[in-house]
């Protein structure tokens, strides 16, 4: 883990800040709880999520999956960092499960926390490697591995 809350890198402040964007448009009708994303691909492209809820509770998808789905439905599959955002300030928000192994899937290794308000123009964050969030995680290669009785 990187804590690099007082970071200037522009790059990330822009991620962070399209994550801020995204926020916005969370439709989170029984949370409550809005959460933004913004995903960059190798070529410089950023595709953005929101958490969707829905009725029936179990239906709602998470920021970061929303922007994962956007992304490989256009066709891009490998990724430079994930950027996530909330409401809260108090601490930086932090990935649930099915979306730590969503970004198992697709190798998503730089992954940028961020608090909700910007301090003198500049988001507070810290960064996690994939590797940190689901240590001795299950993927892909997983299941090539030879099985007994085959
Ligand atoms: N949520 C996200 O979108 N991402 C996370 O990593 C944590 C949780 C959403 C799901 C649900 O819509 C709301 O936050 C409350 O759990």
């Amino acid at each position: 883990m990187t804590d690099n809350s007082s970071d200037t890198n522009d790059w990330m402040q822009d991620l962070i800040a399209k994550s801020a964007a995204a926020k916005e448009k969370a439709y989170c009708p029984y949370s409550k709880f809005r959460v933004g994303a913004a995903l960059l691909d190798m070529d410089g492209k950023i595709f953005t999520g929101c958490n969707v809820e829905n009725a029936s509770y179990p239906v709602g998808v998470c920021a970061e999956r929303t922007a994962i789905c956007k992304a490989v439905s256009e066709g891009c599959q490998k990724f430079k960092a994930i950027a996530i955002i909330s409401d809260i300030d108090e601490d930086f928000i932090s990935p649930c499960g099915f979306c730590r192994q969503a970004m198992r899937e697709f190798q998503i290794n730089d992954i940028v926390c961020a608090k909700s308000t910007p301090v003198n123009g500049l988001y507070k964050f810290r960064r996690h490697t994939l590797d940190e969030l689901l240590p001795f995680s299950f993927g892909p290669e997983d299941l090539q591995r030879p099985k007994i009785g085959s």
